[in-house]
Protein backbone atom coordinates (compact mmCIF):
# COMPACT_ATOMS: atom_id res chain seq x y z
CA UNK A 1 0.00 0.00 0.00
CA UNK A 2 1.46 3.04 -0.48
CA UNK A 3 1.30 5.50 1.88
CA UNK A 4 0.92 9.19 1.16
CA UNK A 5 1.58 11.10 4.21
CA UNK A 6 1.61 14.37 5.16
CA UNK A 7 2.23 15.62 9.41
CA UNK A 8 0.68 18.93 10.79
CA UNK A 9 2.22 19.60 14.10
CA UNK A 10 -0.06 22.13 16.59
CA UNK A 11 2.80 24.08 18.57
CA UNK A 12 1.34 27.96 18.30
CA UNK A 13 0.05 27.92 21.43
CA UNK A 14 0.69 29.84 24.64
CA UNK A 15 1.74 28.62 27.80
CA UNK A 16 -1.55 29.58 29.52
CA UNK A 17 -1.93 26.77 31.87
CA UNK A 18 1.97 27.30 32.35
CA UNK A 19 1.92 30.36 33.55
CA UNK A 20 5.11 31.05 31.13
CA UNK A 21 6.96 33.87 29.40
CA UNK A 22 8.52 30.63 27.40
CA UNK A 23 6.29 28.94 24.81
CA UNK A 24 4.74 25.71 26.55
CA UNK A 25 6.06 23.15 23.43
CA UNK A 26 9.87 24.77 24.41
CA UNK A 27 9.29 23.78 28.04
CA UNK A 28 12.45 20.76 28.61
CA UNK A 29 11.35 17.44 29.44
CA UNK A 30 14.70 15.22 30.27
CA UNK A 31 16.85 18.65 28.65
CA UNK A 32 14.96 18.51 25.56
CA UNK A 33 12.17 20.82 24.50
CA UNK A 34 9.16 18.95 23.99
CA UNK A 35 8.24 19.68 21.00
CA UNK A 36 11.51 18.03 20.04
CA UNK A 37 10.23 14.30 20.50
CA UNK A 38 7.20 15.37 18.40
CA UNK A 39 9.36 16.47 15.56
CA UNK A 40 11.20 13.33 15.70
CA UNK A 41 7.59 11.24 15.92
CA UNK A 42 6.57 13.05 12.56
CA UNK A 43 10.11 12.18 10.76
CA UNK A 44 10.00 8.44 11.88
CA UNK A 45 7.20 7.79 9.94
CA UNK A 46 9.42 9.05 7.25
CA UNK A 47 6.05 11.37 5.95
CA UNK A 48 6.31 13.48 2.44
CA UNK A 49 5.61 16.66 4.51
CA UNK A 50 5.59 17.79 7.57
CA UNK A 51 3.91 21.06 9.01
CA UNK A 52 4.38 22.96 12.06
CA UNK A 53 2.33 25.32 12.94
CA UNK A 54 3.19 28.12 15.30
CA UNK A 55 2.45 31.02 16.61
CA UNK A 56 3.08 32.80 20.25
CA UNK A 57 6.72 33.44 19.83
CA UNK A 58 7.23 31.59 16.99
CA UNK A 59 10.60 33.56 16.75
CA UNK A 60 11.58 31.24 19.31
CA UNK A 61 10.49 27.68 18.37
CA UNK A 62 11.40 28.00 15.05
CA UNK A 63 14.73 27.21 15.56
CA UNK A 64 14.42 24.01 16.73
CA UNK A 65 12.04 22.84 13.52
CA UNK A 66 14.61 20.70 10.97
CA UNK A 67 15.24 22.44 7.69
CA UNK A 68 13.00 19.98 6.04
CA UNK A 69 9.66 20.69 7.99
CA UNK A 70 7.48 23.87 6.44
CA UNK A 71 6.39 26.29 8.96
CA UNK A 72 3.50 27.98 8.84
CA UNK A 73 2.27 30.91 10.96
CA UNK A 74 -1.01 30.87 12.81
CA UNK A 75 -2.02 34.31 13.25
CA UNK A 76 -4.70 34.49 15.07
CA UNK A 77 -4.77 31.47 18.34
CA UNK A 78 -8.61 30.78 17.84
CA UNK A 79 -8.23 27.23 18.33
CA UNK A 80 -6.85 23.87 17.36
CA UNK A 81 -9.41 23.69 13.71
CA UNK A 82 -7.75 27.38 12.92
CA UNK A 83 -4.60 25.79 13.53
CA UNK A 84 -5.11 22.73 11.47
CA UNK A 85 -6.58 25.24 8.78
CA UNK A 86 -3.07 27.24 8.46
CA UNK A 87 -1.53 23.95 8.58
CA UNK A 88 -3.31 22.74 5.25
CA UNK A 89 -2.22 26.17 3.17
CA UNK A 90 1.52 24.22 3.21
CA UNK A 91 -0.19 21.25 1.53
CA UNK A 92 -1.65 22.45 -1.29
CA UNK A 93 -0.77 19.87 -4.04
CA UNK A 94 -0.73 17.24 -1.44
CA UNK A 95 -3.49 13.98 -1.60
CA UNK A 96 -3.94 11.53 0.83
CA UNK A 97 -3.68 11.14 4.63
CA UNK A 98 -3.03 14.11 6.90
CA UNK A 99 -2.14 13.10 10.24
CA UNK A 100 -2.27 15.89 13.06
CA UNK A 101 -0.09 16.00 16.13
CA UNK A 102 0.01 18.07 19.31
CA UNK A 103 3.12 19.61 19.97
CA UNK A 104 2.29 19.06 23.75
CA UNK A 105 1.87 15.19 23.50
CA UNK A 106 5.28 14.28 23.58
CA UNK A 107 5.08 10.90 25.07
CA UNK A 108 3.41 9.37 22.23
CA UNK A 109 4.99 6.13 20.54
CA UNK A 110 6.18 5.77 17.32
CA UNK A 111 4.33 2.34 17.27
CA UNK A 112 0.99 3.50 18.01
CA UNK A 113 1.25 6.38 15.56
CA UNK A 114 1.69 3.24 13.26
CA UNK A 115 -0.50 1.33 14.13
CA UNK A 116 -3.11 4.24 14.04
CA UNK A 117 -2.17 5.32 10.41
CA UNK A 118 -2.22 1.19 9.50
CA UNK A 119 -5.37 1.05 10.47
CA UNK A 120 -6.53 3.95 8.79
CA UNK A 121 -5.30 2.88 5.75
CA UNK A 122 -6.26 -0.52 5.73
CA UNK A 123 -10.19 0.02 6.85
CA UNK A 124 -10.37 3.75 4.31
CA UNK A 125 -11.53 5.32 7.20
CA UNK A 126 -12.10 8.92 6.63
CA UNK A 127 -11.20 10.64 10.46
CA UNK A 128 -9.47 8.01 12.91
CA UNK A 129 -8.79 9.02 16.77
CA UNK A 130 -6.51 7.60 19.10
CA UNK A 131 -8.13 7.10 21.82
CA UNK A 132 -7.51 6.32 25.35
CA UNK A 133 -8.94 5.10 28.77
CA UNK A 134 -8.09 7.26 31.83
CA UNK A 135 -9.18 6.50 35.28
CA UNK A 136 -9.17 10.15 35.58
CA UNK A 137 -10.57 11.84 32.38
CA UNK A 138 -10.41 15.16 33.91
CA UNK A 139 -8.96 18.17 31.44
CA UNK A 140 -9.35 15.83 28.27
CA UNK A 141 -12.01 15.60 25.39
CA UNK A 142 -14.18 12.86 26.04
CA UNK A 143 -15.31 10.81 23.14
CA UNK A 144 -18.76 10.25 22.65
CA UNK A 145 -20.01 7.14 21.04
CA UNK A 146 -24.04 6.19 19.37
CA UNK A 147 -25.72 3.57 20.98
CA UNK A 148 -23.76 1.42 18.07
CA UNK A 149 -20.76 2.28 19.52
CA UNK A 150 -19.94 4.25 16.63
CA UNK A 151 -17.83 7.31 17.61
CA UNK A 152 -20.16 10.28 17.45
CA UNK A 153 -18.77 13.16 18.61
CA UNK A 154 -15.99 14.94 21.08
CA UNK A 155 -16.82 16.92 24.32
CA UNK A 156 -14.49 19.20 25.49
CA UNK A 157 -14.34 19.35 29.24
CA UNK A 158 -15.64 22.94 29.76
CA UNK A 159 -18.52 21.93 27.33
CA UNK A 160 -19.09 18.61 29.01
CA UNK A 161 -22.85 18.01 31.47
CA UNK A 162 -22.34 15.69 34.31
CA UNK A 163 -23.06 12.48 31.89
CA UNK A 164 -20.54 13.19 29.67
CA UNK A 165 -17.59 13.77 32.56
CA UNK A 166 -18.15 10.48 33.28
CA UNK A 167 -17.14 9.40 29.77
CA UNK A 168 -13.59 7.46 30.39
CA UNK A 169 -12.39 7.44 26.78
CA UNK A 170 -10.56 10.52 26.13
CA UNK A 171 -9.26 12.15 22.77
CA UNK A 172 -5.59 12.35 22.75
CA UNK A 173 -5.63 14.88 20.05
CA UNK A 174 -3.95 12.40 18.04
CA UNK A 175 -6.34 12.47 14.60
CA UNK A 176 -5.67 10.89 11.00
CA UNK A 177 -8.00 12.01 8.57
CA UNK A 178 -8.42 11.45 4.46
CA UNK A 179 -7.17 15.16 3.58
CA UNK A 180 -10.07 15.84 1.47
CA UNK A 181 -12.39 15.28 4.09
CA UNK A 182 -10.35 17.53 6.70
CA UNK A 183 -10.57 19.92 3.92
CA UNK A 184 -13.78 19.91 2.64
CA UNK A 185 -15.59 20.10 6.05
CA UNK A 186 -13.31 22.72 8.66
CA UNK A 187 -15.16 25.44 7.07
CA UNK A 188 -18.32 23.81 9.37
CA UNK A 189 -16.55 24.14 12.42
CA UNK A 190 -18.16 27.13 14.27
CA UNK A 191 -16.85 28.68 18.14
CA UNK A 192 -19.69 27.75 19.36
CA UNK A 193 -18.11 26.60 22.95
CA UNK A 194 -17.35 27.97 26.54
CA UNK A 195 -13.77 29.13 25.43
CA UNK A 196 -15.33 30.87 21.83
CA UNK A 197 -12.71 28.85 19.79
CA UNK A 198 -12.74 26.98 16.52
CA UNK A 199 -12.24 23.53 18.23
CA UNK A 200 -10.67 21.05 15.72
CA UNK A 201 -12.70 18.18 17.34
CA UNK A 202 -15.81 19.31 16.60
CA UNK A 203 -15.08 18.34 13.02
CA UNK A 204 -15.57 14.59 14.30
CA UNK A 205 -19.76 15.27 14.93
CA UNK A 206 -20.07 16.90 11.48
CA UNK A 207 -17.64 14.24 9.59
CA UNK A 208 -20.26 11.40 11.49
CA UNK A 209 -23.33 13.41 11.12
CA UNK A 210 -22.71 13.53 6.91
CA UNK A 211 -22.07 9.71 6.94
CA UNK A 212 -18.55 9.53 6.48
CA UNK A 213 -16.79 6.83 8.19
CA UNK A 214 -15.39 7.72 11.77
CA UNK A 215 -13.47 5.28 13.57
CA UNK A 216 -11.08 5.46 16.80
CA UNK A 217 -8.16 2.85 17.85
CA UNK A 218 -7.09 2.76 21.15
CA UNK A 219 -3.13 3.48 22.82
CA UNK A 220 -2.48 0.88 24.79
CA UNK A 221 -0.50 2.80 27.17
CA UNK A 222 -2.51 5.49 28.58
CA UNK A 223 0.65 7.24 29.52
CA UNK A 224 1.23 8.24 25.56
CA UNK A 225 -2.23 10.30 25.86
CA UNK A 226 -0.10 12.48 28.64
CA UNK A 227 -1.16 16.01 27.07
CA UNK A 228 1.22 18.91 29.07
CA UNK A 229 -0.45 21.78 30.02
CA UNK A 230 0.59 22.41 33.45
CA UNK A 231 3.81 22.51 35.40
CA UNK A 232 2.39 19.72 37.30
CA UNK A 233 1.66 17.62 34.27
CA UNK A 234 5.24 18.17 33.29
CA UNK A 235 6.69 17.22 36.08
CA UNK A 236 4.87 13.69 35.42
CA UNK A 237 5.90 13.75 31.47
CA UNK A 238 9.34 14.50 32.92
CA UNK A 239 9.63 11.20 35.15
CA UNK A 240 7.44 9.13 32.51
CA UNK A 241 10.12 10.35 30.25
CA UNK A 242 13.17 9.64 32.38
CA UNK A 243 12.09 5.99 32.99
CA UNK A 244 12.20 5.01 29.43
CA UNK A 245 15.61 6.50 29.38
CA UNK A 246 16.81 4.94 32.39
CA UNK A 247 15.66 2.02 31.07
CA UNK A 248 17.32 1.80 27.60
CA UNK A 249 20.22 2.92 29.46
CA UNK A 250 19.96 -0.50 31.76
CA UNK A 251 18.74 -2.87 28.52
CA UNK A 252 22.03 -1.41 26.99
CA UNK A 253 23.94 -2.58 29.57
CA UNK A 254 24.30 0.17 32.07
CA UNK A 255 23.20 -0.58 35.57
CA UNK A 256 21.83 2.28 36.98
CA UNK A 257 21.52 1.71 41.48
CA UNK A 258 18.47 3.88 41.52
CA UNK A 259 16.63 4.63 38.46
CA UNK A 260 14.36 6.27 40.49
CA UNK A 261 17.21 8.81 41.73
CA UNK A 262 18.96 9.52 38.84
CA UNK A 263 18.31 12.15 36.15
CA UNK A 264 19.68 11.55 32.66
CA UNK A 265 18.79 13.57 29.76
CA UNK A 266 17.62 12.77 26.36
CA UNK A 267 20.87 12.64 24.35
CA UNK A 268 23.61 10.84 26.64
CA UNK A 269 25.82 7.69 25.73
CA UNK A 270 26.73 5.64 28.33
CA UNK A 271 29.12 2.68 27.44
CA UNK A 272 28.14 -0.98 28.82
CA UNK A 273 29.11 -1.88 32.18
CA UNK A 274 29.50 1.27 33.47
CA UNK A 275 27.73 2.15 37.01
CA UNK A 276 25.40 4.85 37.68
CA UNK A 277 25.48 5.77 40.95
CA UNK A 278 22.38 7.80 42.82
CA UNK A 279 21.80 11.08 42.98
CA UNK A 280 23.33 12.02 39.97
CA UNK A 281 22.44 14.30 37.07
CA UNK A 282 24.06 13.73 33.39
CA UNK A 283 22.85 16.48 31.20
CA UNK A 284 22.20 16.41 27.24
CA UNK A 285 25.38 15.73 25.28
CA UNK A 286 27.63 13.91 27.52
CA UNK A 287 29.04 10.81 26.40
CA UNK A 288 30.44 8.43 28.88
CA UNK A 289 32.64 5.15 28.14
CA UNK A 290 32.35 1.65 28.96
CA UNK A 291 33.05 0.29 32.20
CA UNK A 292 33.31 4.03 34.09
CA UNK A 293 32.11 4.50 37.79
CA UNK A 294 29.72 7.83 37.91
CA UNK A 295 28.66 9.22 41.73
CA UNK A 296 26.86 9.54 43.87
CA UNK A 297 25.74 12.59 43.90
CA UNK A 298 27.75 13.52 40.21
CA UNK A 299 26.62 16.31 38.07
CA UNK A 300 27.57 16.02 34.64
CA UNK A 301 27.14 18.85 32.68
CA UNK A 302 27.60 20.11 28.82
CA UNK A 303 30.32 18.86 26.78
CA UNK A 304 31.32 16.24 29.10
CA UNK A 305 33.27 13.70 27.91
CA UNK A 306 34.57 10.46 29.46
CA UNK A 307 36.53 7.87 27.91
CA UNK A 308 36.41 4.17 29.33
CA UNK A 309 37.24 3.04 32.92
CA UNK A 310 36.89 6.51 34.43
CA UNK A 311 35.66 7.23 37.89
CA UNK A 312 33.72 10.57 38.52
CA UNK A 313 32.69 10.29 42.42
CA UNK A 314 30.72 11.61 45.05
CA UNK A 315 30.05 15.54 44.65
CA UNK A 316 32.02 15.40 41.02
CA UNK A 317 30.63 18.57 38.88
CA UNK A 318 32.26 18.20 35.49
CA UNK A 319 31.78 20.75 32.34
CA UNK A 320 33.13 21.38 29.10
CA UNK A 321 35.59 18.45 30.09
CA UNK A 322 37.17 15.62 28.71
CA UNK A 323 38.38 12.92 30.89
CA UNK A 324 41.11 9.67 29.42
CA UNK A 325 41.06 6.28 30.45
CA UNK A 326 41.38 5.13 33.68
CA UNK A 327 41.91 8.59 34.70
CA UNK A 328 40.16 9.42 38.81
CA UNK A 329 38.51 12.16 39.96
CA UNK A 330 36.70 10.30 42.88
CA UNK A 331 36.22 13.43 45.69
CA UNK A 332 34.30 16.19 45.54
CA UNK A 333 36.07 17.95 42.52
CA UNK A 334 35.02 20.46 39.80
CA UNK A 335 36.94 20.46 36.62
CA UNK A 336 35.88 22.79 33.88
CA UNK A 337 36.70 23.55 30.60
CA UNK A 338 39.41 21.37 31.19
CA UNK A 339 41.45 18.36 29.30
CA UNK A 340 42.00 15.73 31.25
CA UNK A 341 44.46 12.95 29.87
CA UNK A 342 44.76 9.33 30.64
CA UNK A 343 45.96 7.25 34.11
CA UNK A 344 45.48 10.88 35.72
CA UNK A 345 44.45 10.80 39.81
CA UNK A 346 43.04 14.20 40.87
CA UNK A 347 43.08 14.18 44.59
CA UNK A 348 39.86 14.97 46.72
CA UNK A 349 38.88 18.75 46.26
CA UNK A 350 40.38 19.84 43.32
CA UNK A 351 39.16 22.73 41.54
CA UNK A 352 39.73 23.88 37.94
CA UNK A 353 39.14 27.88 38.60
CA UNK A 354 38.36 28.61 34.63
CA UNK A 355 36.62 32.06 34.94
CA UNK A 356 38.33 35.03 35.66
CA UNK A 357 35.62 36.61 36.00
CA UNK A 358 35.37 38.18 32.03
CA UNK A 359 36.41 34.61 30.11
CA UNK A 360 36.35 30.95 30.79
CA UNK A 361 39.96 29.87 30.96
CA UNK A 362 41.21 26.59 29.81
CA UNK A 363 43.35 23.86 31.70
CA UNK A 364 44.67 20.66 30.68
CA UNK A 365 46.68 17.99 32.34
CA UNK A 366 48.83 15.16 30.85
CA UNK A 367 48.51 11.32 31.08
CA UNK A 368 49.65 10.39 34.30
CA UNK A 369 49.78 13.38 36.51
CA UNK A 370 49.08 13.60 39.87
CA UNK A 371 46.68 16.39 41.78
CA UNK A 372 47.18 16.69 45.39
CA UNK A 373 44.20 16.88 47.10
CA UNK A 374 42.90 20.71 47.59
CA UNK A 375 44.59 21.62 44.40
CA UNK A 376 43.65 24.65 42.69
CA UNK A 377 44.53 25.27 38.88
CA UNK A 378 43.82 28.85 38.20
CA UNK A 379 43.43 28.62 34.21
CA UNK A 380 45.01 28.99 31.48
CA UNK A 381 47.25 26.73 32.88
CA UNK A 382 48.88 23.33 32.07
CA UNK A 383 50.12 20.53 34.00
CA UNK A 384 52.83 18.19 32.36
CA UNK A 385 52.67 14.02 32.10
CA UNK A 386 53.51 12.61 35.46
CA UNK A 387 53.74 16.18 37.20
CA UNK A 388 52.84 15.61 41.13
CA UNK A 389 51.06 19.05 42.80
CA UNK A 390 51.61 19.06 46.54
CA UNK A 391 47.77 19.03 48.34
CA UNK A 392 46.78 22.80 49.04
CA UNK A 393 49.06 24.05 46.15
CA UNK A 394 47.67 26.78 43.86
CA UNK A 395 48.65 25.96 40.31
CA UNK A 396 49.13 29.35 38.40
CA UNK A 397 51.71 28.82 35.93
CA UNK A 398 52.47 25.71 33.62
CA UNK A 399 54.12 22.66 35.30
CA UNK A 400 56.64 20.87 33.09
CA UNK A 401 56.64 17.48 32.23
CA UNK A 402 57.79 15.00 35.47
CA UNK A 403 58.13 18.09 38.28
CA UNK A 404 56.73 18.27 41.75
CA UNK A 405 55.42 21.72 42.63
CA UNK A 406 53.81 22.49 46.10
CA UNK A 407 52.70 25.71 48.13
CA UNK A 408 50.51 28.97 47.11
CA UNK A 409 51.35 30.03 44.23
CA UNK A 410 53.11 26.73 43.44
CA UNK A 411 56.36 26.08 43.21
CA UNK A 412 58.81 23.92 41.62
CA UNK A 413 60.25 21.74 44.02
CA UNK A 414 62.10 19.46 41.85
CA UNK A 415 62.12 19.61 38.13
CA UNK A 416 61.54 16.78 35.82
C1 LIG B 1 -6.95 19.34 23.24
C2 LIG B 1 -8.24 18.76 22.66
C3 LIG B 1 -8.82 17.77 23.67
C4 LIG B 1 -7.80 16.69 23.95
C5 LIG B 1 -6.48 17.27 24.41
C6 LIG B 1 -5.42 16.20 24.43
C7 LIG B 1 -9.18 20.50 21.24
C8 LIG B 1 -10.26 21.53 21.11
N1 LIG B 1 -9.16 19.82 22.40
O1 LIG B 1 -7.28 20.10 24.41
O2 LIG B 1 -10.00 17.18 23.13
O3 LIG B 1 -8.31 15.79 24.92
O4 LIG B 1 -6.02 18.30 23.53
O5 LIG B 1 -4.23 16.64 24.99
O6 LIG B 1 -8.43 20.33 20.32
N2 LIG B 1 -2.81 25.08 19.43
C9 LIG B 1 -2.52 25.84 18.32
N3 LIG B 1 -3.34 26.88 18.00
C10 LIG B 1 -4.43 27.21 18.74
C11 LIG B 1 -4.73 26.42 19.87
C12 LIG B 1 -3.91 25.36 20.19
O7 LIG B 1 -1.55 25.56 17.62
O8 LIG B 1 -5.11 28.18 18.37
C13 LIG B 1 -1.93 23.93 19.76
C14 LIG B 1 -1.26 24.06 21.13
O9 LIG B 1 0.01 24.67 21.00
C15 LIG B 1 -1.16 22.62 21.58
C16 LIG B 1 -2.29 21.91 20.85
O10 LIG B 1 -2.72 22.77 19.82
O11 LIG B 1 0.06 22.03 21.17
C17 LIG B 1 -3.48 21.60 21.76
O12 LIG B 1 -3.98 22.78 22.34
P1 LIG B 1 -4.38 22.86 23.87
O13 LIG B 1 -4.85 24.23 24.16
O14 LIG B 1 -3.31 22.32 24.72
O15 LIG B 1 -5.65 21.89 23.88
P2 LIG B 1 -6.28 21.12 25.12
O16 LIG B 1 -7.10 22.05 25.90
O17 LIG B 1 -5.24 20.37 25.84
CA1 LIG C 1 -3.03 20.26 25.63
Amino acid sequence: MKKNIAVIILAAGKSTRMKSELPKVLHPLCGRPMLGYVLDLAAGLKPEQVVAVLGYKQELVRKIIPKGAKIVIQKKLIGTADAVKAGLSALKGFKGTVLVLYGDNPLLKNETLKKLLDYHLENNVDATLLTAYLKKPSGYGRIRRDKYFSICGIVEEKDADEVEKDIKEINTGIMAFKKDKLEGNLKYVRPQNRKKEYYLTDIIEILAKKGYLVDGVKAEDAQEALGINTRAELAQANSLMQKRINDKLMQDGVTIIDPASTFIDFGTKIGADTVIYPFTVIQSGVKIGKRCSVGPFAHLREEVELKDDVTAGNFIEMVRAKIGSKTFVKHFSYIGDSHVGSSVNIGAGTVTANFDGIRKNYTVIKDNANIGSDTIIVAPAKIGKFAITGAGSVVTKNIPDKAVVAGVPARILRKG
